[in-house]
Formats: structure tokens, C-alpha cells, sequence
């Protein structure tokens, strides 16, 4: 970063101008998410910036998979991919920061935007992050850690205050945001939700201490949209920019006369009304879910004000100023030397690769949950495509994350192209499922309905007639909400149980946000988990159905019931008491709460079956430089072990390494494992190949309230194996 560029244009700016660059505006072509107007005179030029995690929220774009599926592909490097070519979208249509990646854990199993987040873990989370924002960062773009921090719930999302303590703050919800600190994320996004009191807008511990001071962070905080309350406390708690600094008409009828006429006026100032005209009308337009979009204007005149009132010192605000010219000046966007780590300056969009990109991507992150052997499919087969959605692709979930394709593949699209049988029907069978959108208009749910209903008996009967059922079920989640329960919507139960009764070799497909029920999962021939699987869907169902070994592996755990998840049976930690919800279960999040409390999970963590075999042999361990707190990231164990592959066909395994701690100190409960490293491989039929993995001293340590990281002395157990149930081969190190 060139500081005496900075320098120079801060100690140009005015006051005023200085205000310009922390507050954002409606953009005034409508296109970006987000706006900061920059200062004509001192040719800083407008910042744009765009959601979201799954695609570019702007026009058309490629509908990548949702951000749970490329958690399950378990590979940075596809993860890098992604992010490479969702800056170059974010590029060719002119903006400058991505409002990704969705970095909260999943904690409770129905939280609404699981899809937009990577795992319930927080290793395979920060291995993604950092390779995603590595990605967008080299592509040109700066990348936006968010939601920061324990926004793990879209219930009461924006006032709820999670009550977390700081040791399951540090092992588990901190760790993706730190790993994309590390890779370079230009901006984090602050949650919309209290943590221990303060809302994350406001919150200098976390802000300054953890984020700037402790993990070195330069970069900009800039609010979650309407999630500034309060000017001095959030200019002396950290946040840097306040989002979106407009009104919700504004910001989406930017070119709106009668709005703009409307402002004009000055109606509400006029006539002394609080809130104004223009919020009662976009109250009236705005869902549950969202925060009150009135005020807005925290940091222009309010700190303005304050500052004059010497509430807030202006070196304050000259410091987030620096911080924002910073990031306009390491994009190159200053003095028009913006390209890509490539050299290139101006990246176009090839949009059939995207699309490739998205397949692969979708494929990647299919889970084969269970198989006897049904899958792969027959070139042969005659097949019965059953349900209520089937016909067109899960391109993402209701949201801020909403992406219009650039095409879309439906499984029924995608399994016709494929096989050369003659005929794959297609039923309905129940009600279609709803998507739910954030930008539908009321009413519009009443979606006009072509063509007859659908029919449970004819789906059941194409069921029978086929060689082959594929049942395709949904659920459907939105930001702003959690969903109801972890059973699929509507008859969709019914209807598979129906299929399997009807014909025993049915597959079914699931494309949900996160763990849904699958009561009748020991019923189907197969069960295939491909999450949303955005606009390449069917043709990534294709691939995996005709042999294509899918390479992934759960995320999270798929529990029986939401009651066997370690948020359950206590109203405070889930979804919370008087505005609070209570972190209860500490670390245990995900697979360690249902290790500890001897819960036997539907599917484990990290499951997922190939179609290929594989065999592990020849474990070592060596423990390496265990140096205390020193360096937390210093490599702690080498573990070396053969993988082969005993099939005759090509195959991906996910290798897992699971640590085990020794006892920890009275009062101090550890999880049973925990992930401590993992490596995605293709292998041929017959390949045999030698593995190592590093797990960082990190994976070992826990966290201290009162000595920080500690790395307990004792015996370690060190487990390879398919799952975090599935164990291939186990060895003891003991570290002094
Ligand atoms: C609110 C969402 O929480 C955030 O993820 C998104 O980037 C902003 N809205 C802007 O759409």
C-alpha cells in the first residue's frame, strides 16, 4: 500500500468530504449492493460493491452452488477457483468489493442461511475461507469476511444477543474470519447481532482488540445493511463504514422519479415527521426478518455532529478514512493501476465456462449419502423423475444471496440429456415447494399455476412402470428466517416413502440449505445429497448418476431430529429468551456436541460413499517442533498414510485426520476429535498413493480464558479415517 498517497489525499479531504467516504449512498445506476460515492474533486472514484456468496447480485450471473456444497467438496483449491471467477463477474460488471464469503458456523441445524455458510466446523470453514478470499483477492477484488461474528441464527437476527463464551468464541466461531484475515480479505462485514452485550457494529473488543490488534486486520469494517445504531458507539467501537447509508426505496428504486420527486420535496422535514415519509412507505415494503431501516444516517450528519460536540475525536474518523483509501488503494483503484494477480486489467466473463464451473463445483459438493448399489445408473435404464420441483433447478435459497442465472439446467433437463433410454417421464406427485425470494413483491407467491396439478398416484405409477425412480425433494430457505423444523416441506415424506414402496430401486435426490430429517433414508436404493446446486443442477445430477464419483463429503452432521442437536431442549439456546440466546453447549457445536452427549448421528460428519474402494494402510505419526504458544500455525504433527484405490474405476477419497486430546485440567471438557487436517484425492482404479498431512499446533490447542492457547501435555490419539465415525486407522503420540 502506498501510505504517502494516502496521507496525501486524507490531509486534502475536508470534513465533509472525509464523510462522503464512510457512509454509503444508493448507487445511482442501481446495479451495486452497496455504494460509496468517493470525492470527484480529489479523483477518488466510486466504490461498488455486490453481493453475495453464491453469485454476483447484479443482472444475470452464474448461479454457483451455494456455499454449503463447496464446504463439502472439502478442496481450498476449488474453493480458490470460485473466487477467481466470481471477482471476474464482480469485475465485468464494474464493482469492486464482493460481499463474501458467508463465514458463520452452523450451529443450529435450521438456521435460515446455512446454505450461504461452509461447515459446522471451524478448521474445514477457515481451509475454505482462506482459499475463497485468496481467489477473490488475486482476481482483482476485495473480498468481505461476514458475518462478524455468532450470527449463527436468522431468528431475531438483528437485536438477538448471543451469550458466548470467549473459549467457543476462539475455537469455533472465530477461526474462519481469522483464516480469511490471514489470506488478505480486504473488508469484514460487522453481524447485525449483539455478542455478549454489544451489537457487533459497536463492539471495540472484538473490532480493535481481536480483529486489528491481535490478528493485524487493515482493512475496512464496514456495518451489515441497517446494522449501525448509534453513531458514537459504533465510530469509537471499530466500524469503519456504515451500509447502506440509504433508505431501502432508495437503494432499490434508485431511478425512481416519483421518489425522487418525492425527496425533493422534503416533506418529512418540512413537516417535522420522525421517522420520514419515505421510511413509512418502505416499511410497508420490507419483510419481517429485516432490521428497521430507520435511521440510516449514523455517520454522516449524527457523527458530524458529534464530532464538533467532541464526542468523537476527527482523528477517529481520519483513521477509518485511511482505512477505506486503503482498500481503493491496494485495489489499484486510485491511480488506475487495478488489474488481477494475472496482470490483467480488464477481465470479460466466459460465461460457459462459469457454467462449467458451477458443475463442477455442484458435483464436487454432491454427497453420496447411502448406496446399495443402484448408482451408478444403466446407460439402459428407463427412469421416472418424481417430484414437486424437478423441473427446474435449486438455483440458491431467498435472500441477499440471490443471483438471476445465465441459465439453468433442471434435473429433468439433465437426466433427458444424458441417458439414451427412451421416455424419462416426469411427475409432479405433491404441491410444488415454494422459494422464497426477498425481492417477490406481496402476492406474488400466488404464482400463476400452468399445466394440471400435480397427481400422487400417477408419480407413484410412473414410479413403478420405470427400471429406475429418481425423487427429487426440497426444502426452502431464506435469509431473515429459520426454517420451521428439519422435515421437508409439504408431502414430500409421503411421497418418497410412496416411490420406495412402489419400486426398490428409487433414488432420492435432497437439495436442501443444511441437515433436513430423511425418515426414510434405510428405505431408499440411494440417497444423494446435493444441497442447492445453483443453475448447473441437473447437469451435475447427471454426472454423478451415470458415474461420475462424487467428491463430497457432509459438512455437517445429519442428525435423526433437531432435538438430537446440541442446541436442543433448552429454549435459551435455541432460539433464545428475551433476546438472548445462550451458547450453552460451549464448544460442543455440530459432531462434538453429538460425540459427547454418545448421539448417534443418521450420517456423521464427513460422510460420504464413492464409487470406488479404498483402503488405508502404513499410519505414522511424527510429532514435530511442539513449541508451546509460540506459533500457533507451526506444524505440530506429520501424518503420513497410504490410501489406495481397490477399485477398476476412477475415484475421489477425502482423507480426515481427527485428533483426540489427552485430559484436560479438572473443569475443562474437551471434545472426543476434532478435525485436525484433510486432503481431497483423485485416484485411478488400482492407484495406491502416499499422503501427508500437516496438522498445525493449532488442532491441538484449546483455548484458555486466563493463559490463551495452551497444548496440553499427554497422549493424543490421531485417527485417519472416511468420517469423523468412520475410522481407518488409529495411532498415540505423546507430547511433553
Ligand atoms: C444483509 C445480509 O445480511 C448481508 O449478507 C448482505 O451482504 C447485505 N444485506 C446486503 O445485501
Amino acid at each position: 500500500m502506498s501510505d504517502g498517497r494516502v496521507d496525501a489525499l486524507l490531509s486534502a479531504l475536508t470534513l465533509d468530504e472525509k464523510l462522503r467516504l464512510v457512509r454509503g449512498r444508493a448507487d445511482p445506476e442501481g446495479h451495486a449492493t452497496g455504494y460509496v460515492p468517493g470525492v470527484e474533486r480529489l479523483d477518488i472514484p466510486p466504490l461498488g460493491l455486490v453481493d453475495g456468496p453464491l453469485g454476483i447480485r447484479d443482472r444475470q450471473a452464474t448461479a454457483f452452488p451455494a456455499t454449503i456444497a463447496l464446504g463439502a467438496a472439502w478442496d481450498p483449491d476449488l474453493a480458490r477457483r470460485l473466487g477467481r471467477a466470481l471477482a471476474a463477474e464482480t469485475r465485468a460488471r464494474g464493482h469492486d468489493v464482493l460481499l463474501a464469503p458467508g463465514l458463520n458456523i452452523v450451529r443450529v441445524p435450521t438456521g435460515g442461511r446455512n446454505f450461504e455458510y461452509l461447515s459446522e466446523d471451524p478448521l474445514l470453514t477457515a481451509e475454505a475461507a482462506a482459499a475463497y478470499v485468496d481467489g477473490v483477492e488475486t482476481g482483482g477484488v476485495g473480498a468481505t469476511a461476514k458475518h462478524f461474528v455468532a450470527n449463527n441464527q436468522e431468528r431475531r437476527r438483528d437485536t438477538v444477543d448471543a451469550v458466548v463464551s470467549e473459549r467457543a468464541l476462539r475455537e469455533i466461531y472465530l477461526p474462519g474470519f481469522r483464516a480469511a484475515v490471514d489470506a488478505g480479505a480486504s473488508a469484514v462485514m460487522a453481524a447485525y447481532n449483539r455478542v455478549n452485550g454489544h451489537y457487533m457494529s459497536e463492539h471495540q473488543q472484538l473490532l480493535d482488540g481481536v480483529l486489528r490488534e491481535e490478528w493485524g486486520f487493515g482493512g475496512v469494517v464496514m456495518s451489515d445493511w441497517w446494522g449501525t445504531h448509534d453513531a458514537v458507539a459504533a465510530a469509537d467501537g471499530g466500524l469503519d463504514l456504515e451500509m447502506p447509508g440509504a433508505s431501502p426505496l432508495e437503494l432499490f428504486a434508485p431511478n425512481s422519479r416519483g421518489l425522487r420527486a418525492m425527496l425533493r420535496l422534503r416533506l418529512s422535514e418540512r413537516l417535522d415527521l420522525d421517522p420520514p415519509l419515505v421510511w413509512r412507505l418502505a416499511d410497508r415494503v420490507t419483510d419481517d426478518g429485516q432490521p428497521d431501516p430507520y435511521p440510516f444516517d449514523f455517520f454522516g450528519d449524527p457523527l458530524r455532529r458529534a464530532i464538533a460536540d467532541g464526542l468523537v475525536a476527527e482523528a477517529t474518523l481520519d483513521s477509518k478514512v485511511r482505512r477505506v483509501l486503503g482498500l481503493y488503494d491496494r485495489l489499484g483503484t486510485l491511480d488506475g493501476s487495478r488489474s488481477d494477480s494475472a496482470g490483467d486489467t480488464a477481465p470479460t466473463v466466459d460465461r460457459d465456462a462459469h457454467h462449467d464451473l458451477a458443475r463442477v463445483v455442484a458435483r464436487r459438493g454432491t454427497v453420496l449419502l447411502a448406496n446399495d448399489g443402484v448408482l451408478p445408473l444403466e446407460d439402459g435404464d428407463t427412469l421416472a423423475v418424481v417430484g414437486p420441483n424437478a423441473d427446474e433447478a435449486k438455483v440458491g435459497g431467498g435472500g441477499s444471496s440471490e443471483v438471476t442465472p445465465t441459465r439453468t439446467v433442471s434435473p429433468v433437463e439433465g437426466l433427458r440429456g444424458r441417458t439414451s433410454a427412451p421416455g424419462v417421464t416426469f411427475e409432479r406427485g405433491v404441491e410444488r415447494v415454494a422459494n422464497p425470494s426477498m425481492f417477490d413483491l406481496p402476492g406474488s407467491g400466488l404464482r400463476r399455476r400452468l399445466g394440471r396439478g400435480p397427481d400422487f398416484d400417477a408419480a407413484v405409477e410412473a414410479a413403478a412402470d420405470a427400471d429406475v425412480a429418481v425423487v427429487v425433494v426440497q426444502d426452502g430457505a431464506t435469509e431473515g428466517e429459520d426454517r420451521d423444523s428439519m422435515a421437508l416441506p409439504g408431502k414430500q415424506d409421503r411421497l418418497v416413502r410412496a416411490v420406495t414402496e412402489a419400486n426398490p430401486d428409487t433414488v432420492v435426490v435432497c437439495r436442501s440449505s443444511g441437515p433436513v430429517e430423511l425418515p426414510w433414508a434405510d428405505d431408499a436404493a440411494a440417497v444423494v445429497q446435493t444441497w442447492y446446486p445453483g443453475q448447473a443442477d441437473g447437469a451435475a445430477l447427471a454426472d454423478v448418476l451415470y458415474g461420475a464419483d462424487p467428491g463430497g463429503r457432509l459438512p455437517v452432521t445429519v442428525g435423526r431430529r433437531f432435538d438430537d442437536y446440541p442446541v436442543a431442549g433448552d429454549e435459551r439456546r435455541y432460539p433464545g429468551e428475551h433476546e438472548h440466546v445462550h451458547y450453552g453447549e460451549g464448544v460442543f457445536v455440530g459432531y462434538r456436541g453429538f460425540d459427547r452427549d454418545g448421539v448417534a448421528p443418521r450420517f456423521p460428519f464427513g460422510h460420504g460413499l464413492s464409487y470406488a474402494a479404498f483402503d488405508y494402510a502404513d499410519l505414522a505419526v511424527e510429532a514435530t517442533g511442539i513449541d508451546g504458544t509460540a506459533d500457533l500455525e507451526a506444524t505440530a504433527l506429520d501424518v503420513a498414510v497410504t490410501v489406495e484405490n481397490r477399485a477398476d474405476r476412477p475415484g475421489r477419497e477425502v482423507l480426515q485426520a481427527y485428533v483426540g486430546p489427552p485430559a484436560a485440567p479438572a473443569g475443562v471438557d474437551r471434545p472426543e476429535r476434532e478435525l485436525a487436517a484433510f486432503e481431497s484425492v483423485a485416484l485411478d482404479g488400482g492407484e495406491r498413493r502416499a499422503v501427508s498431512l500437516s496438522v498445525p499446533q493449532r488442532a491441538l490447542a484449546r483455548y484458555d480464558p486466563r493463559d490463551g492457547w495452551t497444548v496440553d501435555a499427554g497422549e493424543y490419539a490421531v485417527v485417519v479415517g472416511r468420517s469423523a465415525r468412520d475410522e481407518r486407522a488409529r495411532v498415540s503420540v505423546e507430547l511433553s
